[in-house]
């Protein structure tokens, strides 16, 4: 009884055995075939071979179709092996060619060569179809970067165009580093478009474009964003003494780098770089200076004055000196012209009313010669008072 169950058991182990064999067998015959592509990525003007995988048995006749429909019309070849005869169909072509094991082989592809091919299979048990699709691939050509602004200024609208063919992908990088993500790509990755560029977008960017058998990277294209010139600053002395150097120097924030121009007060001066020197300054050269600075891009030119004086030697002290020099110099001017005034305009005044009075005083005071004489004496001293206000009356005229 025991045994009997054991042998039921085995016989309806070995039964579903077989089945799954059976199965496995029709299965692979009828509709387990497969065609491998090799290469997996054909390359135009390379062959390719459409194998055909899972075939059991022995192939009696095999017939390759252009697309997916079994149509006389789209017929390749049909192949009988054992016979070696291979009857061409309407899309026979002579780059077309077959393997015994059912396989197709495609040489010196070109891009029409893509598309589907069927395979019909006839064993000796039964027959099994399949379709594949052929991609044909094509090099990506060389990747170039191109600009519909060669010379943008902030907040201008830049786009970058990688001009490729046969990218499946395309990636971009700026300094070799994958896109801040505020950036806008195209659809297909060909154009990336600043809408309001700035100047932290300057930098080197490439494009990589790719497909499955090939890559190209562009060369780097520089994207240089124009501004400027602003945080304009003059730096340098404002008060030098006479006999040393000016020496000033403008700066700006500006790309391309700027040029700058000088002007004392209103005139322009012949220097036209960020650094003006003036040696031996004297106090011709005081005044107000102007650095005017200009952006050949963005055009704007902005300017910043600094007022510079040039002191004597010693400043102060000496300008003291010279005033309080000068007031002396009037006093002992006024001095002097009233001694010589004394001296020689008095004096005659003196002589010629001693000659005209001393007659009539002599004559007059004859009798009292006595008094005369203290007035005589006294006559010179009146004499020297009265011309000396004269003389400063006449100073003060
Ligand atoms: C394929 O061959 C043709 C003709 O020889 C040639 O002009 C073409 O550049 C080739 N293409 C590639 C991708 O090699
Ligand atoms: C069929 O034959 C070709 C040519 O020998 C070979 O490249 C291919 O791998 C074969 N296919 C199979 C499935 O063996
Ligand atoms: C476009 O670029 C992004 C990254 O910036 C990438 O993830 C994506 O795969 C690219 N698409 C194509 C079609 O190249
Ligand atoms: C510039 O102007 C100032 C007064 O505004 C004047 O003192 C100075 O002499 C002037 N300098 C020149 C070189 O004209
Ligand atoms: C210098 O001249 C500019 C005009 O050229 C004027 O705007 C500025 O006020 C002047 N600065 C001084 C310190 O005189």
């Amino acid at each position: 009884m025991v045994r009997q169950k054991v042998t039921g058991a085995r016989s309806l182990y070995m039964r579903g055995y077989l089945l799954t064999v059976c199965l496995s067998v029709w299965m692979d015959s009828a509709h387990g075939i497969g065609v491998q592509l090799i290469p997996q990525y054909p390359v135009v003007n390379q062959s390719v071979t459409l194998s055909v995988t899972g075939v059991t048995g022995t192939i009696r006749q095999f017939a390759w179709y252009k697309g997916s429909s079994v149509d006389t019309n789209n017929q390749i070849f049909n192949v009988i092996p054992s016979l070696n005869s291979v009857t061409h169909g309407r899309q026979y072509f002579s780059r077309a060619s077959q393997f015994p094991n059912g396989s197709l082989q495609i040489s010196g592809l070109v891009p029409t060569d893509q598309g589907s091919y069927t395979v019909i299979i006839q064993t000796a048990e039964t027959s099994a179809r399949h379709t594949v699709l052929l991609p044909v691939y094509e090099p990506v050509t060389s990747s170039v970067i191109s600009t519909n602004n060669k010379e943008p200024q902030e907040n201008g609208k830049v786009t970058l165009t990688c001009s490729t063919n046969n990218a499946e992908k395309i990636l971009w990088s700026k300094n070799g580093v994958s896109l801040p993500p505020r950036l806008i790509l195209s659809a297909d990755n060909k154009t990336l478009t600043f809408s309001s560029v700035s100047r932290s977008d300057t930098g080197q960017y490439r494009c990589e474009a790719s497909n499955a058998v090939s890559k190209t990277i562009s060369d780097p294209y520089t994207l240089t964003v124009n501004y400027g010139p602003e945080s304009l600053s003059i730096t340098g002395r404002l008060q030098v003494t006479s006999g040393s150097t000016i020496s000033l120097e403008c700066s700006a924030d500006s790309v391309p780098a700027p040029t700058y121009q000088w002007k004392l007060n209103w005139t322009v001066l012949e220097f036209q770089n960020s650094k003006l020197n003036i040696q031996q300054a004297t106090s011709e050269n005081a005044g107000n200076y102007t650095c005017i600075v200009t952006n050949s891009v963005t055009k704007i030119s902005p300017e910043t004055s600094v007022y510079v004086t040039v002191n004597d030697n010693d400043s102060a002290g000496f300008t003291a000196a010279i005033i309080c020099g000068s007031i002396l110099g009037t006093v002992f001017i006024i001095c002097i012209t009233g001694l010589l005034y004394k001296k020689y305009v008095l004096s005659q005044k003196g002589q010629s009313g001693d000659i005209g009075e001393d007659p009539s005083r002599v004559y007059e005071n004859i009798p009292n010669t006595a008094k005369a004489h203290p007035a005589k004496e006294e006559g010179p001293y009146m004499g020297l008072q009265y011309p000396s206000q004269d003389t400063y009356s006449e100073l003060k005229k």
